[in-house]
């Protein structure tokens, strides 16, 4: 009865690891995944994450009872006040409903079935380029998906006048897709100043954002200043939604631990929102894992394991903008042509590098260097000692 199945493709991004792990080559090397790596080109735990750890496996008190379906309390409640900060009147307004989910994709497909069930406009703008993940969580939880301008590759910055003329010319109501910071794949955000005008704009035509917020502290290394962008939303007493993810900042990657947060006009209006989130999220996966949420929920309530990650959050963020610097100085060196300044530019995980496809296939085929075809390249997946090898293989794809 399977026999007509097609197999279908890999995905573009996890693909890069499927292929990667397949290549036997010594010098492989792979920047596709946004998964972030130490200077020896290992993956990192965290050790205010081992520590928490501990506490967990010491604490005989502790059971493996199914969690509630919205997720454990103490995570939900410190999550809004990582993302919304501890003053913010929607928390104190008790205006907010925040369910534990499967990390940020789990957060965002949530966000979006409820939207399907519950809100008038269908319609949600989604930035050009984005996350390749976003526009299927959206398309199969039955949304009509449009994207509005982002990129300007002749700048390699922000279309910022194409974002006014498109978010302007949105249905009113639409919902919007915004990167909370360090924007995933260009790592190119909008100013402070920016923001405000977008927030004036989808204001003003009753927009609803919908935040992803999947890289809170890795764009500045300070966790407060990655949450602006999303605040200044908050702060004006409107509506919006945030989907939070801790693979990056906390490196919980494989625990699937995020979060969504809906924050409404009342507290009256969020008990009902979250007694639809829990009709959402039981028949798809009944409730959330334990130990990941216990892990986050440990650091941030403590407050100095809170101190500690922080610590540690900026020195993977300081790595990274070390590598940007090798990385440019490297290409400079080689005299590659083109203006490569944007490596230097772009903030968070990723370096949009402008090299297209073909370019990229050469580059895996001939130096085993793994990345997405877009181009996009993870910087935290870049050492001191792999340095080298890509600005060669950089040099040689420009250069054919
Ligand atoms: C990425 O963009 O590389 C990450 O968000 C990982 C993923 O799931 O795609």
């Amino acid at each position: 009865v399977f026999d007509h199945v097609v197999r279908g493709p890999e995905d573009p991004i996890l693909g890069v690891t499927v292929a990667y792990n397949k290549d036997q080559s010594p010098v492989k090397l792979n920047l596709g995944v946004g998964a972030y790596r130490t200077e020896e080109g290992k993956p990192l735990v965290l050790n205010v994450v081992r520590r928490a750890e501990q506490m967990l496996v010491n604490d005989n008190s502790r059971v493996k009872e199914y969690l509630p379906i919205v997720g454990l309390a103490d995570f939900n409640k410190l999550s809004a006040k990582l993302i919304l900060g501890a003053d913010s009147p929607a928390i104190q307004e008790n205006r907010v409903t925040t369910v534990q989910c499967l990390s940020g994709t789990g957060s965002l497909r949530v966000g979006a079935e409820f939207l399907a069930r519950h809100y008038h406009e269908h319609t949600i703008y989604i930035p050009q380029p984005t996350w390749g993940n976003h526009p299927k969580v959206f398309g199969f939880a039955g949304l009509s998906v449009k994207s509005y301008r982002y990129y300007d590759p002749a700048t390699r910055g922000l279309d910022f006048q194409g974002l006014l003329e498109d978010l302007g010319s949105a249905p009113s109501g639409a919902i919007v897709l915004l990167h909370a910071c360090a924007h995933n794949p260009t790592g190119v955000d909008p100013t402070p100043q920016q923001w405000e005008q977008i927030r004036q704009l989808m204001r003003s035509k009753a927009l609803l954002p919908f935040f992803d917020s999947a890289y809170q502290g890795f764009a500045s290394g300070n966790l407060d200043a990655d949450a602006q962008s999303v605040r200044i939303f908050v702060n004006d007493g409107g509506e919006c939604l945030v989907a939070q993810s801790y693979a990056k900042n906390l490196g919980l990657y494989g625990e699937r631990v995020g979060a969504l947060s809906i924050v409404c006009r009342t507290a009256d209006v969020a008990g009902r929102v979250e007694s639809q989130l829990k009709l959402v999220i039981r028949p798809m996966y009944s409730n959330p894992p334990l130990h990941g949420a216990s892990i986050v929920a440990t650091i941030l309530k403590d407050r100095n394991m809170f101190q500690e990650w922080t610590i540690e959050l900026k020195a993977m963020a300081d790595r990274i903008i070390t590598m940007r610097q090798k990385l440019f100085d490297a290409l400079c060196s080689r005299g590659t042509p083109g203006d490569w300044s944007h490596i230097i530019k772009q903030i968070g995980m990723f370096t949009f590098t402008g090299l297209n496809s073909e370019q990229v296939a050469f580059m895996t085929k001939e130096y085993h260097i793994y990345m997405t075809s877009d181009g996009r390249i993870s910087m935290a997946g870049l050492s001191s000692k792999t340095v080298p090898h890509l600005a060669d293989a950089i040099h040689a794809a420009v250069k054919r």
